[in-house]
């Protein structure tokens, strides 16, 4: 089984890179913003709940995020492993998962910080847009789709988060930073911490994940010799 966490501060290009290395390791992604995000437009409880906070630039409270996730990982096609992407967000989701994982004898193999300024991420994000059907992100200028407003890979439409927004932008920042260190300072302590300068193109940091992966022991086909890394 792998287990690959993608770690970095809102708009580092988690959500870009971590269905390459899924890809390439045949297990799925896992993205907590994406099953929130999922949950909300159906209308569920736990949807509605999970919007207040997406809304603010706030994290959902770990009680329901861990509970979302561990019911995500017991799913069969996780059986040989994923690619965790937003989560965990907090020490205690970090603890969840390394309980969770350690009764099935496994643990997180490497986690993997993006690593780039605020005011690339800002930029990125605003001219983030993402496909309704399955999350998949495009930037108007670094990563368009073929298509203006339609996403390559599914056809369906683009459209920008609600958090996008630049003042739920800077909230976001203030409100998650200081959890994001905590983590990064769990898996540096458990030694699977690597990681990857994020101020560089799509396929540069693609070429680093895999770089660092390949420390980890996780050997994966890099992603730059494909034709759309996306
Ligand atoms: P989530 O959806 O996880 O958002 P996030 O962590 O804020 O990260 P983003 O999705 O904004 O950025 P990303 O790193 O995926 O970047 P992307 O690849 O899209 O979470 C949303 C909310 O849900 C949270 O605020 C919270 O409320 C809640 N939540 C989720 N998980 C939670 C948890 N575990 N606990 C509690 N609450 C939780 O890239 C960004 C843009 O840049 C794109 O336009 C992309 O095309 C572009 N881009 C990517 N890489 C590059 C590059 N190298 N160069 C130029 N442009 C690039
Ligand atoms: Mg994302």
């Amino acid at each position: 089984m792998n287990v690959v966490v993608m770690l970095g501060a809102p708009g580092t290009g988690k959500g870009t890179q971590a269905p390459l290395v899924a890809k390439r390791l045949r297990i799925p992604v896992v993205a907590t913003g994406d099953l929130f995000r999922a949950a909300a437009r159906d209308g569920t409880t736990l949807g509605m709940e999970a919007r207040r906070y997406m809304d603010a630039g706030q994290l959902v409270p770990d009680e329901i995020t861990v509970r979302l996730l561990l019911d995500r990982l017991g799913r069969p096609d996780a059986t040989h492993g994923v690619v965790l992407d937003g989560f965990p967000r907090t020490s205690i989701q970090a603890k969840a998962l390394d309980d969770a994982l350690a009764a099935k004898g496994e643990r997180v193999d490497v986690a993997v910080l993006i690593d780039a300024p605020e005011e690339e991420l800002v930029r990125r994000m605003s001219g983030r847009w993402i496909c309704r059907a399955a999350g998949h992100p495009y930037h108007e200028v670094f990563s368009p789709p073929l298509v203006p407003g339609t996403c390559d890979l599914d056809g369906s439409e683009l459209y920008q988060r609600a958090d996008d927004q630049p003042e739920t932008i800077r909230a976001r920042m203030a409100q998650q930073l200081d959890a994001l260190e905590d983590v990064i300072g769990h898996y540096r302590r458990s030694g699977v911490l690597r990681t990857v300068d994020g101020l560089q193109g799509i396929h540069e940091v693609a070429a680093g994940i895999t770089r660092v992966l390949a420390e980890a022991g996780i050997h994966i086909e890099d992603a730059v010799a494909e034709h759309d890394p996306r």
